[in-house]
């Protein structure tokens, strides 16, 4: 079965070995739901102090739950609604530090303290985002920010 043992310990070898990885899951594999639970999965196993990962999706122009880990979440946001909203709307990535600083912020986990999320765009067109929930305030630095807008680009290939 898949087993990576990716080490955590260098962020930089981290994020590199976790592309590969996740490269190598969905090779060859056109079925975005499939594609969308590994890399959940993957993403969620490896890297450290995160309570949520998953993916919404650009539903004519709402953003719907797609494949996750971790505690249920609020089903469907509008592009004025939450730092997912945020990234789908300015395409940008949303880094948040603090989301209880955060206007609008969307709660689903009482947990979660900072995120990360990354509009995932293919020919110009905005599939979803990519949405990493932590418990640790800034746990998400700017290195994690290139790792993550790595996978990012590797999974806009294969929604
Ligand atoms: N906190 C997010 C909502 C989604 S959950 O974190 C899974 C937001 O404000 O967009």
């Amino acid at each position: 079965m898949y087993d990576f043992k990716i080490e955590a310990a260098d962020k930089d070898v981290m994020y590199r070995d976790l592309a590969l990885a996740l490269e190598g899951l969905v090779a060859g594999e056109p079925d975005a739901v499939a594609n969308m639970a590994n890399a959940s999965a993957l993403i969620f196993e490896t890297l450290p102090d995160v309570n949520w990962v998953g993916f919404y999706r650009n539903v004519g122009d709402e953003l719907v739950l797609g494949p996750f880990q971790g505690r249920p979440a609020c089903i469907r946001m509008t592009f004025e609604q939450g730092v997912c909203g945020a990234a789908a709307k300015t395409r940008h990535v949303q880094r948040v530090e603090d989301v209880h600083a955060f206007p609008g912020h969307i709660a689903c986990d009482s947990a979660s303290t900072s995120e990360i999320v990354v509009p995932l765009i293919r020919d110009g067109e905005l599939l979803g985002v990519l949405d990493i929930d932590s418990p640790k305030q800034a746990r998400f630095t700017e290195e994690d920010e290139a790792g993550v807008v790595r996978l990012g680009e590797i999974l806009s290939r294969v929604l």
